[in-house]
């Protein structure tokens, strides 16, 4: 991840300036900075400074609408320990939230007889006091670098890599340029930036129409093969649930989003949730180079159905009728709404089973 801006005295009204002030600043004095430095620089305040989950917040996550996926996802893990031989793992979240997904999973796992000790990869302060309220004995982790040797990991990540900073390449009149952020007035804007070597771009892309963006994700590439070196080395799987696609792919899925709606990512940085699409052929090809097994990439529909979501709908509704319709339509929002466009992809230590849901 690249560095935020270089922090500039406090303004004259003796208040410390914001993250707009500061970045107009050092684009005013630097010139324009890269998306992905944009990007950075506004999660990592964005993040830091709230809880943004549920429906007081910006927006909300599939741990956040029902118990049901954690669960699932618990049972998922659980079976694919017994598979294993039953190993002493540890259970590792990325970017847990309000730590929902792993206080539902390990409940159910631990009616399956696996009850791992738990490591959180967070970085806000705000979010780790949320995670320490639902989940007892978590052991927190700044990066992926602190984690445990030795033990087998069952890693968990659920909406943490499309937070993490993307580069835009755009395709001008004369080649390939990086997407740059510049500052006019108070207001920001994307510009073509430097230009960039045609062999970075993808064969099938080189010849893209004018205008034409593609997205890569260095931060999210060297974070997932971190992990994938461990697994392999270590033993152990990872499950990755987040919106995607299969690239290489031209298109621009920068957003933002802030109460519930659709916001210009390049306003108010730091005070609106950033996110891009994930790119899940990329992320197995990673975790191929450090030697470790991506299942196919699967809709996250299908995954949760062949998890038995249905089933486990049925049985809420018939312990709480009065909910029951509420149960249903949750499930219908993970496994339809969202049924598609989130997808979800494993990548397992050389000898471990494949996970459930993943089955070809
Ligand atoms: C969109 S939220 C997803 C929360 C949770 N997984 C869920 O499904 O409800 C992104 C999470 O990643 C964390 N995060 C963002 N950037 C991070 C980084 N660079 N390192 C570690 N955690 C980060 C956020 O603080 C937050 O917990």
């Amino acid at each position: 991840m690249t560095a935020p801006p270089p922090t500039p005295p406090a303004s004259g009204r003796g208040e410390e300036a914001s993250l707009a002030d500061r970045l107009a600043r050092a684009i005013t004095l630097a010139g324009p900075i890269p998306i992905a430095q944009f990007m950075a620089a506004a999660n990592a305040h964005y993040y830091a400074t709230r809880d943004p989950l549920g429906a007081g917040g910006d927006f909300t996550t599939a741990p956040e609408i029902s118990q049901m996926f954690g669960e699932l996802l618990g049972l998922c893990a659980a079976d694919l320990w017994d598979r294993a031989g039953r190993p002493h793992a540890a259970w590792v979240e990325c970017g847990p939230g309000r730590g929902t997904l792993t206080a539902d999973a390990l409940r159910a796992a631990a009616k399956a007889g696996f009850a791992p000790p738990v490591h959180f990869v967070e970085t806000s302060p705000v979010l780790r006091a949320e995670q320490a309220r639902r989940v007892e004995g978590a052991t927190w982790h700044d990066d992926v670098t602190t984690l445990p040797d030795g033990a087998p990991l069952i890693v968990v990540a659920n909406e943490f890599f499309d937070a993490l900073p993307i580069r835009q390449l755009v395709r001008a009149a004369d080649g390939w340029a990086e997407r740059f952020v510049a500052c006019q007035d108070t207001l920001f804007l994307p510009v073509a930036g430097k230009p960039v070597p045609a062999e970075i771009i993808p064969a099938a892309l080189r010849d893209a129409a004018p205008g034409s963006i593609i997205e890569t994700s260095p931060a999210s590439v060297a974070i997932f093969r971190a992990l994938a070196r461990r697994i392999a080395q270590q033993g152990g799987a990872m499950l990755t649930v987040d919106y995607g696609y299969e690239g290489p792919a031209i298109g621009d899925t920068l957003q933002a989003v802030r109460g519930h709606a659709y916001a210009n990512p390049f306003e108010s940085p730091g005070e609106n949730d950033l996110t891009a699409h994930v790119d899940f052929a990329t992320l197995a090809a990673a975790a191929m180079k450090e030697g470790a097994r991506p299942s196919p990439v699967v809709t996250q529909g299908a995954f949760l159905r062949a998890l038995g979501i249905d089933a486990r709908a049925a049985a809420l509704a018939k312990g709480a009728p009065a909910r029951a319709r509420g149960i249903v339509a949750d499930r219908d929002r993970l496994t339809i709404e969202m049924g598609t466009l989130f997808k979800a992809l494993a990548v397992t230590a050389p000898g471990w089973p494949l996970p459930a849901g993943f089955a070809s």
